[in-house]
């Protein structure tokens, strides 16, 4: 969506408020239970597949435990005693325990990464669909880029999390707990040598970990920023480029890019500070075990089997926690990253169905306005104690200057908001009693910025009603005078169309748009600037085409041209939020008010 110099809708450019997007959206960077309890319902649905993980996670972690054992039996025992049957029965019994454990681990990976992907599309699809029910209300004050970033890359970690972190965070401490287990029964006083290293490892730990939340925080919060700043700017490239700004963009961009970076940098720093310590600590015990368990074994009250079996337990006791330190900051990444998932997920639609809502029956189309105030969030009014009622196939058309309100009634009627006071009422039905589907279904909407999807012209024209045959297409197209330029596109109606429309000129987009609209038939059609950027010659074209059209069907025509709504049945003039003048063309320049200064204004200027 490209619109050059800004659109009229209020939106303000997308940088300024970037820094608000990621601060609104800020985790406190702990780990929260309540978070990840609530991310963990996603993998409810593959529960069994979890529970074959963990079991292959058990297989691999009791025959990496039983490893070190098997050695030194086969050291103790059968080397020992000479036993040269039994030495090979061991052996045998460690190649299969080994074996056992790389087959289960592998399996365990398969299974995670596919839950993993199943989780991933799952989250990804709730997203989309709770984007849709936020409808216009939530891009109001959200920027396009964060969105984006929340639901690819904060999905991402979640993903991550979800499936290999939760099981190999089990299986670690399982291990953990097993290895410490077995080296007590073992040999107690060899194995409280070996865990004296332990207080400066916890101490390493909790250093590490507070610096970690923050650094980890600041890699989320800056992707994001670049993500953002990337689609915003993509946005407005044409805009950046006719103001010759593109060094400042750049220059910003660089900034958050980075910013980014240095706080990649400085997670990263942390974990490669703190696997040293691990490395260097998991050293530290090993020789420990080696000086104490060997003098134990010279004065022979220790068996060289234990001293082996015990360098092999200590270096998969410092496994586990190095990786479960990597896993913390996946958990780190995952609850900021969650959290504003969730977060996403947890904002309601600004318009929700009732519970008893009905479904709309066809429309007559009597539109009436009661009383309606209206404002977009907690900002100032917009409309003050509007009142409009349009008989069924009237065509009403809103005048008035920029601002004064035109596009927010429209946006009321077609019920993208909620009125804040009073009542939107299509044949007596109040719109906040029916169901959205049922009457967006007859409703036909060209907006002020005429919007079209990637894809062909004829993909476009037939989006509200994917069936319509291609004689339907070309009929809806004749009506409103776009038949002749479709055709004369290098492809005509498969003509593809580039994102943003941008390979049509805007009264060509606003064309496809009518066509579009008029292709479902509608019993009301909202017509929002329709032909405020078409040529005079072709202005003339689609009054005709519309009069017809609008013939039998109730019409809200906004345009600014006041030519173009002489024929209204009625004008409503709206001036700050309030219809100051109402009835039809003559009456309104007899009145000689607000309508009559804009209507001689408008062609004194434009010398029509
Ligand atoms: N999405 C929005 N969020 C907050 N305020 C908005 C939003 N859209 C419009 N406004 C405000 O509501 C007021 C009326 O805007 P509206 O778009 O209805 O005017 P309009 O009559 O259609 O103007 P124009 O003729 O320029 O299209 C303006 O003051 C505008 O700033
Ligand atoms: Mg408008």
């Amino acid at each position: 969506m490209i619109s050059v110099g800004g659109g009229a809708t209020g939106q303000g450019p997308g940088h300024m408020l970037h820094s608000f997007g990621s601060k609104a959206i800020d985790g406190k960077g702990r780990i929260s239970g309540r978070v990840l309890l609530r991310l963990l319902r996603f993998v409810k649905p593959y529960w069994w597949q979890m529970c074959v993980a963990t079991l292959t996670m058990l297989v691999s972690s009791g025959a990496q435990l039983l490893a070190p054992y098997l050695t030194k039996v086969a050291i103790d025992e059968n080397i020992a005693s000479g036993d040269v049957g039994g030495l090979v029965a061991t052996s045998l019994a460690l190649a299969g325990a080994l074996t056992a454990a790389y087959l289960a681990s592998a399996a365990q990976s398969y299974i995670l990464s596919w839950v993993g992907q199943k989780v991933l599309t799952t989250v990804r699809a709730d997203l989309f669909r709770h984007l849709q029910a936020l409808s216009v209300a939530y891009q109001d004050r959200h920027i396009v880029g964060v969105t984006i970033s929340r639901v690819i890359s904060d999905v991402g970690v979640i993903n991550q999390l979800l499936s290999e972190g939760s099981i190999s965070m089990i299986g670690d401490s399982l291990m953990l707990v097993g290895t410490v287990v077995v080296m007590l029964t073992m040999e107690p006083r060899l194995a409280l040598l070996a865990f004296s290293v332990m207080p400066l490892m916890v101490l390493a730990s909790a250093l590490f970990s507070q610096r970690a939340r923050v650094a980890f925080r600041e890699t989320r919060e800056s992707i994001g920023a670049v993500i953002g700043d990337l689609a915003e700017d993509i946005d407005g490239m044409r805009v950046i480029q006719a103001f010759a700004q593109e060094e400042t963009t750049q220059g910003r961009f660089e900034a958050v890019n980075r910013a980014n970076r240095d706080a990649n940098i400085r997670a990263m720093s942390l974990s490669f500070l703190f696997l040293p310590v691990v490395d260097i600590l998991s050293v530290a015990a090993m020789c420990i075990v080696l000086w104490a368990g060997g003098m134990m074994a010279a004065r022979e009250t220790l068996t060289v089997g234990v001293v082996v079996a015990f360098l092999s337990y200590v270096a998969s006791f410092f496994g586990p926690i190095r990786d479960l330190s990597q896993l913390y900051t996946t958990l780190q990444a995952a609850t900021a990253g969650g959290e504003r998932v969730l977060e996403l997920l947890d904002t309601p639609p600004a318009v929700r169905d009732r519970f008893d809502a009905i479904e709309m029956p066809p429309i007559e189309g009597r539109v009436e306005l009661r009383d309606v105030s209206f404002r977009y969030d907690l900002d100032k009014g917009v409309l003050d104690h509007i009142d409009i009622t349009i008989e069924a196939g009237e065509t009403v058309a809103l005048v008035g200057p920029t601002g004064a309100g035109k596009t927010s009634i429209a946006s009321l009627v077609a019920r993208f908001y909620d009125v804040t006071e009073g009542a939107v009422m299509i044949d007596g039905h109040d719109l906040r009693d029916v169901t959205q589907e049922s009457l967006h279904r007859q409703m036909g909407l060209v907006p002020q910025d005429p919007f079209l999807f990637p894809g062909t012209i004829a993909d476009n024209i037939r989006f509200g009603r994917p069936d319509a045959s291609q004689a339907d297409l070309v009929e809806v197209a004749r009506l409103v005078n776009a038949d002749e330029f479709i055709r004369n596109l290098p492809e005509g109606y498969e003509t593809l169309i580039l994102e943003g429309g941008v390979n049509l000129s805007v009264g060509q987009r606003q064309l496809v748009c009518i066509a579009r609209a008029l292709l479902v038939d509608p019993r009301i059609l909202i017509l929002d600037e329709a032909t405020s950027s078409v040529d005079t010659v072709t202005e003339t074209l689609i009054q005709d085409a519309l009069e017809r059209l609008l013939e039998g069907r109730t019409a809200i025509v906004i345009a600014h041209r006041l030519s173009t709504v002489r024929n209204a049945d009625r004008l409503y003039v709206i001036d700050g939020g309030r219809v100051v003048e109402e009835g039809s063309h003559e009456e309104l320049l007899e009145l000689g008010g607000l309508y009559r200064d804009l209507y001689e204004r408008q062609f004194s200027v434009s010398g029509e």
